[in-house]
């Protein structure tokens, strides 16, 4: 363990026994009177900004779209002007929802022309991400783009370029960056709780026809209430189809897979977390074991991910797995494990594990310290809690809600977002290139600070 580290672990250390303390109060609920607490509560004390009036305009007024709206509107100052979507029925319902006299057209270009709107959520499939989100930001309007960033790894730069040239905000979609569990354990990785990390890894399991994209499709889909020449002026042509308008994840043409829709998440969460930006060897491998429906993407995917050495953190591994045919359904997690103990991360808690000692019972372990001539005591040490869990405070918004904020405060206050264009792309990046990988059956070589795809 070189200086720095053991001085941010002895940090970390006398943190813990502080808090410890400061905590027995709230957490004597849990801890009995000769244990230490295993339960803290996380809050943050979080400024606002004033309150001028915000504009908003929804491009994909589908299922993320109307809760990343939900979730704007609960932000003060915020008012909905107009929706787009290429499809009637959701037109509609958003005239329902939230009033006859909103703006709604099929035409992102006539919602980005209105000159009332300050900002805009783009909630489209992957594939209309990046033109709809460089075309409102040259047209002034501030971005909130849904994750991933971008259908591929080549569309990342010119998004990069209209943030910087435009200077307007831009946000991804990622909520878990800003949320309390993301913040703890940024905070307890710096303070040295893990000790160093040299592995993380994250899952995601599900298995009901609705999760693993099998959407129903309403009954009056057709070429007459869908705007398909729009859909797919962008990409290959082909006549309508309603699978692929409605079920577009399952194909290439317009979603990300199970990488671009789940890894990205992870991505964020980690980078956030470690200060990283990214992996430079991305390797996939997986298939389609179960879902022949058509679909073009695997339903099982696994990936591996060297991170380099940085500034910020040592070389450390990343395992990342997506099953669609999980049986035992709904497990989601992300865990970093390091020399000293391991976190397992949510958007609301974080559980913090310790190794108690690096001592063994092992009569074996035993002979082998007597043999080398160390002296063995029986005598019982000392132990703090082998776990302890920070959860977020009873009626805390949320990551969706802090991450909205985030992106409002910084239209208010000209501030900085979470997850700006270079981040976005940071995290998008080697999500997208592990479907290269899986689908070139290659590995992939990336540089993460230069941001640029190398040669095999
Ligand atoms: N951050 C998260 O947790 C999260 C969760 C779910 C989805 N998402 C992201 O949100 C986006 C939308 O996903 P969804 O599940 O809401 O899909 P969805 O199919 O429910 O909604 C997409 C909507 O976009 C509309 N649309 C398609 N092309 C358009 C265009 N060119 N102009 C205007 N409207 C268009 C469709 O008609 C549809 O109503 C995706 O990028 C997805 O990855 C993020």
């Amino acid at each position: 363990m070189n200086k720095k580290q053991s001085s941010s672990r002895r940090k970390f250390l006398q943190q813990f026994s502080f808090s410890a303390a400061a905590l027995a109060v709230p957490a004597l609920a849990t801890a009995s009177e000769n244990q230490p607490p295993s339960f803290a509560i996380l809050k943050r004390d979080n400024g606002f900004s004033n309150l001028d009036n915000i504009n908003l305009g929804l491009i994909g007024a589908g299922g993320m779209g109307v809760e990343d709206t939900k979730t704007a509107l609960m932000v003060p100052g915020v008012k909905l002007v107009a929706v787009c979507d290429l499809y009637d029925g959701r037109l509609k319902e958003a005239k329902s929802r939230w009033g006859a006299d909103l703006f709604t057209t099929k035409s992102y270009k006539e919602l980005l022309n209105r000159k009332d709107i300050d900002a805009v959520i783009v909630a489209t499939p992957d594939h209309w991400h990046q033109q709809i989100s460089i075309d409102a930001m040259r047209a002034g309007k501030h971005v909130y783009c849904e994750k991933p960033m971008v259908h591929s790894v080549a569309e990342g730069p010119a998004v990069i370029k209209a943030q910087k040239e435009t200077g307007k905000i831009f946000q991804v979609g990622s909520q878990g960056v800003s949320s309390l569990g993301n913040e703890k354990a940024k905070e307890l990785l710096k303070d040295g709780a893990i000790g160093q990390l040299n592995y993380a890894e994250g899952f995601w399991a599900r298995r009901d026809p609705v999760s693993v994209w099998q959407y129903p499709i309403p009954a009056d889909a057709s070429a007459q209430t869908v705007d398909w020449d729009t859909y797919v002026s962008n990409t290959n042509k082909r006549s309508f189809d309603a699978m692929r308008f409605f079920r577009w994840r399952n194909y290439t043409d317009y979603g990300t897979g199970m990488a671009g829709d789940l890894f990205v998440h992870l991505f964020s969460s980690l980078h956030f977390i470690t200060d990283s930006y990214g992996p430079n060897k991305v390797y996939a491998s997986g298939g389609l074991r179960y879902w022949n429906d058509g679909r073009e993407v695997p339903d099982v995917l696994l990936g591996t991910f060297d991170y380099p050495k940085a500034a910020v953190h040592p070389a450390f591994n990343l395992s990342l797995r997506c099953n669609f045919v999980d049986g035992t359904s709904g497990t989601t997690y992300l865990k970093l494990v390091g020399s000293e103990g391991a976190m397992d991360i949510t958007w609301d808690s974080v559980t913090l594990k310790r190794n108690q000692s690096m001592n063994s019972d092992d009569p074996f372990y035993i002979e082998k310290l007597k043999t080398a001539g160390q002296e063995i005591s029986d005598r019982k040490k000392m132990q703090g809690p082998e776990s302890i869990t920070f959860e977020a405070e009873k009626g805390y918004k949320g990551g969706p809600y802090d991450h909205m904020n985030n992106f409002f405060t910084a239209i208010r206050k000209n501030g900085k977002v979470a997850e700006d264009a270079v981040f976005g792309y940071r995290a998008a990046a080697p999500a997208l290139l592990c479907n290269d990988s899986y689908y070139q059956n290659s590995p992939m070589f990336w540089d993460p600070e230069k941001m640029l795809l190398l040669k095999k």
